[in-house]
């Protein structure tokens, strides 16, 4: 039994490695290279990153005579992890022009080959924290699409990076909303099956009954918010959001643009007119917000979010657009970061951030969940990231 979970384990192992190094394919080394901005990162330092957390956290701890590929990677590709060290100044990333990107796939060739050995002589010896470390690697997978567009969008030549990127699904026609009961529900991940530190313990909420929609609101409707002054009138706005739409000019979510007096939006796949039918992405927090306000509905809380999309109705989220809720980023109730460095993964990043549920069309097949709890600062737009109305019964 435990050889055969092993090999299922070494088998997944593969995969998603080989599935980030497809992601960068289609990149020339210059690309790998690019950081647009603080929040984002080269994609050669995602490819690092990610075996430097195979090699930290399992490698290191549990291969005896491991050596590691660089003694200085260390700290050049720790992300945030201040108990293992001091790491790299994150905003200046994009200066690292060595290691090279072909010493950096030699270093997860090297930590692809210790990684594999580990699975073989010792198959129980570190197969939870493996199977950590490659959720940890399809999260990433994410992030290179949203820094990888992030970073083409201000080249003038509008690069594609692929003709057939991922693009939100269309909506299915009107919006329906979905009435539910209130009362004492039950959110958060309990039994098997893989799930992150900040979807545990499952917990008792309570919810007034509420309705929500069926779907995520669509580039169509926020059209037409935007054709009645949205981004001019500051009673639909919290103070926060306010500011921040003011000082950094938003008319609208992040790479649309006009061309011959149409919405146009930058994507992976190039420059195209927006399609109303599919969901709105790249809008923050705060203009998801303000959105839900002008149409006289508010976003869903997490629990919401979750109770309704566990019902058997279900909520239309496959393949959509992560979405925002009205919920802080909080641990739940006797929530506990784990022990050691790894405490730090979720843990310390809960305050001042905004909860996301569902999932993107650039998240991979089989990552999120129900329970997963997605998390960012509510100014931030470079994510898939739309929204979904709910209102009180
Ligand atoms: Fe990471």
């Amino acid at each position: 039994m435990q050889a055969l979970a092993s090999s299922a384990l070494a088998a997944r192992y593969v995969e998603i490695r080989r599935a980030t190094i497809a992601l960068a394919a289609p990149l020339t080394p210059e690309d790998c290279g690019l950081q647009s901005m603080p929040q984002a990162s080269p994609v050669k330092w995602h490819l690092a990153h990610t075996s430097w957390f195979f090699e930290t956290f399992i490698l290191g701890p549990h291969v005896a005579a491991y050596r590691p590929f660089h003694p200085e990677f260390e700290a050049l590709f720790n992300s945030y992890y201040i108990s293992i060290g001091t790491p790299f100044d994150r905003p200046r990333r994009g200066l690292l022009s060595r290691p090279s990107l072909d010493e950096v796939l030699a270093y997860r060739a090297h930590v692809d080959t210790a990684v594999m050995r580990l699975l073989q002589r010792h198959p129980s010896a570190a197969a939870d924290l493996i199977e950590l470390g490659v959720q940890h690697e399809q999260q990433h997978q994410e992030l290179i699409l949203t820094d990888v567009k992030h970073a083409f969008s201000l080249n003038p030549l509008r690069p594609v990076y692929s003709p057939g990127a991922p693009t939100p699904a269309r909506a299915a026609g009107e919006s329906a909303w979905l009435d539910h009961d209130g009362g004492v529900h039950m959110i958060g991940h309990d039994g098997p099956g893989f799930s992150f530190d900040n979807e545990r313990p499952r917990h008792r909420v309570y919810l007034d009954p509420f309705r929500i929609a069926a779907r995520p609101v669509t580039a169509g409707e926020y059209q037409a918010f935007i054709a009645d002054g949205g981004y001019r009138r500051p009673e639909l706005w919290l103070s926060d959001g306010w500011d921040a739409a003011r000082a950094a000019g938003w008319t609208a979510p992040l790479y649309w643009e006009q061309r011959d007096g149409r919405d146009c939006a930058f994507s992976l796949s190039g420059l195209r007119p927006v399609a109303p039918d599919e969901p709105v992405h790249h809008v923050s927090f705060y203009e998801a917000d303000a959105y839900a306000r002008w149409s006289g509905a508010r976003l869903p809380t997490e629990a919401e979010w979750e109770h309704a999309a566990a019902s058997p109705r279900g909520l239309d989220t496959v393949g959509q657009v992560w979405e925002w809720t009205a919920s802080p980023y909080v641990g739940y109730p006797g929530y506990r970061p784990p022990d050691g460095a790894l405490g730090e993964y979720n843990g310390k990043f809960m305050a001042n951030q905004l909860v996301l549920r569902g999932g993107s069309g650039a998240t991979p097949r089989n990552h999120a969940r129900p329970t997963y709890r997605n998390f960012f600062d509510p100014s931030a737009r470079w994510q898939f990231s739309g929204l979904r109305l709910a209102q009180f019964r």
